[in-house]
Formats: C-alpha cells, sequence, structure tokens
C-alpha cells in the first residue's frame, strides 16, 4: 500500500486548510441558514458579457490563445487601465492574463521569492497570501494592522518589518476582510519607505472598481513605484465573472516575462471563451459596474447603520463588500461568537482571526446579498446579542 505520508510533499503537508473553508464545512447539511459568508457577486453576469462568450463559442473560439492573452483582450485591457487608473501598460510587454486574480498572486510570488526569502503580509487580509508564499519556498513576515491604525498599513510598520531578505511586500487594498482602502498620500507613505529597498509590491487591487466616494489609487501611478510594481486584478468581483476565473497582472516587461515563463509552463493560457467574454467587458461594462457598485452602496449604509444600532460597532468600509464588525466585547472569541451565532439564529458570519489573529474580536459580513437577505440577518443578530446580555 501507497505511504501517503512519504508520498506528499512536506510543503503541501505543512498547508494548513483555510479558515474560511472551516466555517464553510460547518454550514453543510444545514436549512434555514442566513448566510453572509461568501465573497462573490451576487449579481449574474451582465448579459452583454455572457453573450460574448456564448458568441465565441459559437463562432469556433474553442482553441488555446495566445499564452498571453488574446492580443485583442490585451489592448483592451490596456485601454482600460488607462481609462480608470492612470496606469500605462504596454500590451505586448507588460499585461499577462491569468487564470483570475489568484493566479497572477501566486506567479507573482513565485517569480520573485527564492528559498528563504522574506514576504511581507499585512493582516488582517484575504487568505491565499501566506500559503503561496510557503509554497515557493518563502517566509511571510505578518504585519499585524489594529483597529488603532484604523486596519491600515502604515509606514512605521512597514519599516520595522523591512530586511535584507525582504523580496516582496504585498499591498492588499482596497481590503477584503475589512472594506479599507489606502488614499493617495498614505500610498505615499508607504512608497517613500519601498523606495529604499529592492523589494517588488505586489498590489492585489482586485476591489479596485469598488470604492465609494474615493477613486481607487494605484501605487503603480506613484513616482518612480512602476517598476517594482506588480499589479493584479481581475473580472470576479467589478464584473461578477467569479466563474469564468479571469484575472491579469500588469507590471514592467523583466517582471512579466519571468511570470509569463511560470504561467506558460503551468496554465498555457486563461480560458478562451472567458477571454472573449472579458474583453466585451472592458469594452462596454463600465455602467455595468456602476450599476452594481450603487447597489452594494446602498447595502452597504444600510447594513453599517444597522449593525452599530443594535450593538455591533463597525466602521463604514470604504471598499470591497464587506463589513468588519467587532464582536469581541461580548466576551466570546470570534469563533466562539460565530458558531453560537449559527447555532442559535441560521446566520452564518466568518470569524476575524480567518484572516490573520489579528482579526481577533472581529467578525466579517458579506453585503453581496440582497437588502431583504441582509434584513433578515440583522433581525437574527439582534435577537442573538440581546442574549449575551
Ligand atoms: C483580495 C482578493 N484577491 C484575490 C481574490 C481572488 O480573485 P479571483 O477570483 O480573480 O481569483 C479574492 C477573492 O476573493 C480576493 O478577495
Amino acid at each position: 500500500m501507497i505511504d501517503y505520508s512519504k508520498a506528499l510533499s512536506q510543503k503541501a503537508r505543512d498547508l494548513k486548510p483555510s479558515g474560511i473553508r472551516k466555517f464553510f464545512d460547518m454550514l453543510e447539511g444545514r436549512k434555514g441558514v442566513i448566510s453572509l459568508t461568501v465573497g462573490q457577486p451576487d449579481f449574474a453576469t451582465p448579459w452583454h458579457i455572457r453573450d460574448a462568450g456564448i458568441d465565441s463559442i459559437a463562432d469556433g473560439h474553442t482553441f488555446y490563445t495566445s499564452n498571453r492573452g488574446t492580443p485583442e483582450m490585451r489592448r483592451e485591457l490596456s485601454n482600460y487601465l488607462e481609462r480608470r487608473f492612470d496606469l500605462t501598460y504596454n500590451p505586448e510587454t507588460e499585461l499577462l492574463v491569468t487564470v483570475g486574480a489568484s493566479e497572477a498572486i501566486d506567479l507573482a510570488i513565485r517569480a520573485t521569492v527564492d528559498e528563504g526569502d522574506e514576504v511581507i503580509v499585512p493582516m488582517p487580509s484575504f487568505v491565499c497570501y501566506d500559503p503561496l508564499v510557503h509554497m515557493a519556498g518563502g517566509k511571510s513576515v505578518v504585519i499585524e494592522c489594529t483597529a488603532e491604525d484604523n486596519f491600515k498599513l502604515t509606514p512605521e510598520k512597514l519599516r520595522a518589518a523591512i530586511t535584507e531578505r525582504t523580496k516582496l511586500i504585498v499591498l492588499p487594498y482596497p481590503s477584503n476582510p475589512t472594506g479599507v482602502i489606502l488614499e493617495k498620500a498614505e500610498l505615499e507613505a508607504l512608497a517613500k519607505v519601498i523606495l529604499e529597498t529592492n523589494a517588488v509590491v505586489l498590489s492585489d487591487e482586485i476591489y479596485a472598481e469598488l470604492t465609494y466616494g474615493k477613486k481607487h489609487c494605484s501605487i503603480a501611478t506613484l513616482p518612480a513605484m512602476k517598476e517594482r510594481t506588480i499589479v493584479v486584478n481581475g473580472f470576479s468581483k467589478a464584473y461578477a465573472m467569479t466563474g469564468w476565473r479571469l484575472g491579469y497582472s500588469a507590471a514592467p516587461e523583466q517582471l512579466t516575462e519571468a511570470m509569463f515563463k511560470i504561467h506558460q509552463y503551468g496554465v498555457m493560457c486563461a480560458p478562451t471563451v472567458s477571454q472573449y467574454a472579458a474583453t466585451e467587458a472592458l469594452r462596454n461594462g463600465d455602467a455595468d459596474i456602476e450599476m452594481m457598485k450603487e447597489e452594494y452602496d446602498r447595502r452597504r449604509k444600510y447594513l453599517v447603520k444597522a449593525l452599530n444600532d443594535i450593538g455591533l460597532p463597525c466602521p463604514k468600509p470604504e471598499g470591497a463588500f464587506y463589513v468588519f464588525m467587532q464582536v469581541g466585547h461580548y466576551g466570546l472569541s470570534s469563533e466562539e461568537f460565530c458558531e453560537r451565532l449559527l447555532e442559535e439564529q441560521q446566520v452564518a458570519i466568518v470569524p476575524g482571526n480567518a484572516f490573520g489573529q489579528c482579526g481577533e474580536g472581529y467578525a466579517r459580513l458579506s453585503y453581496a446579498y440582497s437588502l431583504e437577505h441582509l434584513k433578515e440577518a440583522v433581525k437574527r443578530m439582534e435577537k442573538f446579542v440581546q442574549s449575551l446580555k
């Protein structure tokens, strides 16, 4: 019989299951649960985008594309980045179409990190950075961003975390799970610290389109930052296209080339049908983004006020579609709070510590759900917190 403990790599065996997954597993088979756990739009992909995908299949575009993505898509992407975010990238050499932003993140890490190298990861944040750094043989250096810092990475904390081995700095803003954004002046202060090093920045801007009020600013637009920044983005959140698995990176040629080599051997190219659909999204999708954003904004305003009113304080998030609410003041750990809320009121939310230890005392709620759904969840949460008093 095969001995799997010997068959599996040490790195794979050391990988811990995601804290979010653990909570999803608890939901399985339960009836009547109101879930606010999922980080994906509740909208279906707009029809003109779906049609472009359908047409591409009907027209026989069922083959591999250029490894980097179709030239047409990269041209549209280049126009889009310029139009929406003042980012200038050469479609021939600086853009790479990937399997979701997820692949772009993995490529960015693997293209820059050698065994023992350090990657700075501000937390609480999305769950993939640390495990992917681990698989690349690197070491995550976690910066704990706390409520006192408004969950933002500060230049002081960044400077203190940098060593000679720092190869990559992850900037995950707008943030999942906190909804925090970094404004230009804050990015400038971080850039000042980063420019003293030889480190590359992995700027995960998947929520760039979903900011409420203040326009997203990419660190790559700041002086001298473009040459050391890998911008990662994708179609999942802005265009409600999670299942199409399409993302991209934008970075100077040397960085793109290194990522491209890994991409070419690992996946050949991103799905062809998705590239055709995404090209339409880039061309004619601005109004869809606006429509969905307005709806998220309505929900955001409702939810923040409602939660504060029932004794679950949370700051107003400025981006993405999450609320990071305080639960620690009820004397329960984040996990206890969420487990009991699920048991007693059938509402599912994600414990804050799933996004890093500094998320303890908090919980993440997604408002990528209808207002009706949110209202029912709030009603149940109110009953739950009343019972804790
Ligand atoms: C911050 C962040 N980055 C990246 C991703 C992955 O996105 P994609 O579906 O494009 O792989 C997510 C998905 O939740 C996310 O929240």
